[in-house]
């Protein structure tokens, strides 16, 4: 829909949001009209480069081709239909996700932090009816960020986050221990724990990748405790690491792992994939989504992640995030670069805030995000370019260049 076909000027659009929506959101001053690959285009039509992808989602670029006509063939055969009938896009999915990331079984969800709930879910049912009544605790990181229902809210190791304040107690059955700790995950655990969850780079924490003893040492201590490992990969999930699944980066396989964002092309989906054993938890009743396996979501994410392993976006997001980190290591005021891939942060000393940048970018025409006070966030399409990389070096830098 075009803002010219409403009749609607852009503030008179803006006055209908302000008037009739409940606004969480920190918006740009632009009405996205229309989008393709690297850029989105305004009422105006003027081009804007996408290094935030709708929050690490639209993978394969904004409004694949191959996304596209997958959405357009399904809704014209069936849109909607619960889960009685067999449909096709479900199994072909299943099978496709299941093979890529060496998981059993996956079940469907309709967002990421439902994909969590679904994964405490399935571990507490694991451990209350494997051991008993009390064997239902998880263990989490601080600083992680898992979703805003009450489960994935609860399993967030922020207590001081607006996600987490004045919403009164939080759900029994989590602890929080430092991330990149093993010793603090080791101690955090006992009699009680069934699980460990943890994201292999914290994104809304302010993109902090996990090291490999770390991650290794978790896979190490669920195996001799007998506990679950769970893994978070709606951010970091198909591809935008640089590997398929950020866990692969490790050499390590979960017991049950979360996704999201980057699965379904820019459609919403999120799923869970367990092995065979911890699956058999979720029964006929014991778990279930109007919505979750809807068709339509199904066909754009086998779309997406064709594209996405046919054309090595994994393979490209390990080159061109690196050339991008290293770059941005050159704008003044910098504190420290973090990424995996290309999901990059970049951490500025007290004298430049992130959102000052993040706004700044947005008047150059470059998106971005901001997390915490100093600290900008990057994760453009994957199909991005070294030279498109460059161009948004060169934005920030004049930016930061500004704000000085
Ligand atoms: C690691 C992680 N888990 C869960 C979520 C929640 O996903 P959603 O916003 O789709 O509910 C997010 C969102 O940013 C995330 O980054």
């Amino acid at each position: 829909m075009k803002l010219k076909e409403t009749g609607l000027t852009k503030e008179e659009l803006k006055g209908l949001v302000n008037k009739y929506m409940i606004e969480t959101y920190e918006r740009f001053d632009m009405v996205a009209e229309k989008a393709k690959d690297m850029y989105i285009y305004d009422e105006n039509g003027t081009p804007y480069l996408d290094f935030y992808a709708g929050i690490a989602v639209n993978n394969a670029g904004n409004c694949n081709e191959k996304v596209v006509s997958a959405v357009i063939d399904q809704v014209q055969d069936i849109i909607h239909t619960f889960n009685y009938p067999y449909t096709i896009p479900q199994a072909l999915l299943a099978k496709k996700v299941c093979e890529t990331i060496g998981m059993d079984k996956i079940f469907y969800q309709n967002s990421g932090t439902e994909a969590n709930e679904a994964m405490i879910k399935m571990a507490r049912k694991y451990g209350v009816e494997k051991y008993g009544p009390d064997k239902y605790n998880i263990v989490t990181a601080k600083m992680s960020f898992h979703g805003r229902t009450f489960g994935a809210m609860s399993a967030t190791g922020q207590p001081d986050n607006a996600c987490q304040v004045g919403f009164g107690d939080m759900t029994p059955g989590f602890s929080y221990a430092k991330y990149n700790d093993l010793d603090d995950f080791k101690a955090a655990v006992n009699d009680n724990t069934i699980a460990v969850m943890i994201e292999p780079v914290q994104g809304e924490g302010g993109v902090n990748p996990a090291t490999k003893e770390f991650m290794l040492g978790l896979r190490k201590l669920c195996d001799e405790k007998g506990l679950l490992l769970l893994i978070d990969e709606v951010q970091t999930g198909w591809c935008r690491t640089g590997a398929i699944m950020s866990y692969m980066n490790y050499g390590i396989k979960p017991d049950i792992v979360s996704m999201a964002k980057g699965l379904g092309g820019g459609m919403p989906i999120g799923a869970i994939c367990a092995t065979e054993e911890v699956s058999k938890a979720f029964t006929m009743g014991s778990h279930g989504t109007t919505f979750g396996g809807h068709p339509v979501s199904c066909a754009a994410a086998l779309a997406e992640v064709t594209e996405l392993i046919d054309r090595d976006l994994a393979g490209n997001a390990k080159k061109v995030g690196d050339y991008f980190a290293s770059k941005l290591e050159a704008l003044p005021h910098v504190k420290e670069v973090r990424h995996q891939g290309l999901l990059v942060g970049v951490e500025f000393d007290d004298s430049i805030s992130g959102i000052d940048v993040k706004h700044g970018c947005f008047d150059r025409k470059l998106l971005i995000t901001a997390i915490g006070d100093h600290i900008i966030r990057m994760i453009p399409p994957l199909i991005v370019s070294k030279e498109e990389c460059d161009k948004a070096f060169e934005i920030i830098k004049e930016t930061v260049e500004v704000l000085e």
